[in-house]
């Protein structure tokens, strides 16, 4: 099944990403036998999922809904002889915990702990592998003139084991952010910034950002692109590690990524030489990105002086380098905290248009609250250009 109904697709691509299964709708013009079969052939049996897949409790809520709405489907079609495959049906019970409340306890039924959502009430949401699917430039156009069907070999997925709570043991990086989507669908779009090039990432979280730019690099015929992965988490950085290296990601075949703490508070230390080092001598970098890494007000001064030193030393050296940031703005304090203390160091940024969605809405907004409407993607340089 190479290609498919682009509302089959996002079905599909909703499921993987782990669209709350509230928001997520059998669409209107699927027969119902057209929609048994492909739960069960893309879903269901897909040997990706079998290896890489949602947590349980999400799968839990995913084929609850989906029996929901077949049987609603299989009513409303008035097919007699059709029934719900039952292969989706012993995926959605094997999804179901298997011992129940003792006998004469007081303990709710099975059925009576799952809400509506399809969760036990109060549990909070498990650690999930999540696959994002994107589509690399070259197949864009390809694809053009039939909007209305998908062709999946056009399409790459990366895959992450990510926690789905914003904050987890002290830390928003165990989970991918929204603004690290609009960074990547930009370089995407424009993979030649990264291609062939030594990238930089700063607070590069549990590495979705990271998988794509190796992903690009790989893809490229170019030789010699490099990426460093940066982060003051080790625990995050161990996570974003696992996930730059799991075998069904592009990404784990690029022989040069690095993995290395970096916190941006070094900057303010008394004696910065071992950071200049860091930066200059062994990374080297072309250019430097980020996603979501403003958002703390304190954060905001040694995020920007590392910026800066890095476009300094490669001014020093003769390069001209430049950082990509996209951030959400939630408060608007701290990103105009952020613009001033840019401004004091001397550094120039422009403002990139957000990148189209080309049918492909990132849906994860309903978790974090950001929106494209509140993202920003800024090219910052030491001068104007
Ligand atoms: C909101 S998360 C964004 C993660 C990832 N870039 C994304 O968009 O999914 C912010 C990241 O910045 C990192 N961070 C926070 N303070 C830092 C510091 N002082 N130096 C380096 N990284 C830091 C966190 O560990 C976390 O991974």
């Amino acid at each position: 099944m190479n290609t498919v109904r682009w509302e089959i697709f996002a079905l599909l691509r909703d499921y993987a990403s782990l669209v709350p299964a509230r928001f997520i709708q059998i669409p209107s013009n699927i027969s119902f036998a057209e929609m048994n079969r492909c739960l069960v052939e893309l879903i269901a049996l897909n040997p990706h999922f079998q290896l890489y897949a949602p947590s349980n409790q999400y799968q839990r809520s995913f084929w609850k809904t989906m029996v929901r709405q077949l049987e609603d489907l299989l009513n409303r079609s008035g097919e007699e002889d059709e029934e719900i495959d039952p292969r989706i049906l012993d995926h959605y019970l094997s999804t179901l915990p298997t011992s129940g409340p003792t006998p004469g306890s007081s303990a709710p039924s099975l059925r009576g702990q799952i809400c509506d959502r399809g969760l036990p009430l109060g549990e909070p949401p498990s650690k999930s592998f999540v696959t994002y699917f994107w589509k690399p430039k070259l197949n864009q156009v390809q694809e053009h003139s039939h909007q209305d069907m998908v062709n999946l070999t056009h399409y790459r997925s990366s895959t992450l084991e990510e926690s789905r709570t914003t904050i987890e043991g002290g830390t928003t990086g165990l989970r991918t952010w929204f603004a690290s989507h609009m960074l990547a669908r930009y370089l995407i779009q424009n993979p030649s910034i990264v291609e062939g090039k030594c990238v930089l990432e700063l607070g590069s979280g549990i590495g979705y950002l990271g998988i794509i730019v190796a992903s690009l690099q790989q893809l490229s015929p170019k030789v010699s692109s490099s990426l460093w992965l940066t982060d003051v988490n080790e625990e995050v950085l161990s996570q974003c590690r696992r996930n730059v290296q799991l075998p069904c990601n592009i990404s784990s075949t690029h022989k040069s990524v690095e993995f290395r703490v970096l916190d941006w508070e070094e900057v303010l230390h008394s004696n910065v030489k071992p950071l200049e080092n860091l930066l200059q001598n062994q990374i080297n970098p072309d250019v430097i990105i980020g996603a979501d890494i403003v958002f703390d007000p304190a954060l905001v001064p040694p995020l920007v002086a590392v910026i800066a030193l890095v476009l300094q030393l490669g001014y020093k050296s003769g390069i001209q380098r430049s950082a990509i940031i996209a951030l959400t703005v939630r408060k608007a304090e701290t990103f105009q905290s952020f613009l001033d203390h840019a401004r004091e160091e001397g550094l120039f940024f422009e403002d990139i248009p957000l990148p189209e969605a080309n049918g492909f809405e990132i849906v994860d907004a309903v978790e974090t609250g950001a929106s494209a409407d509140n993202v920003r993607v800024l090219r910052i340089t030491l001068h104007q250009t």
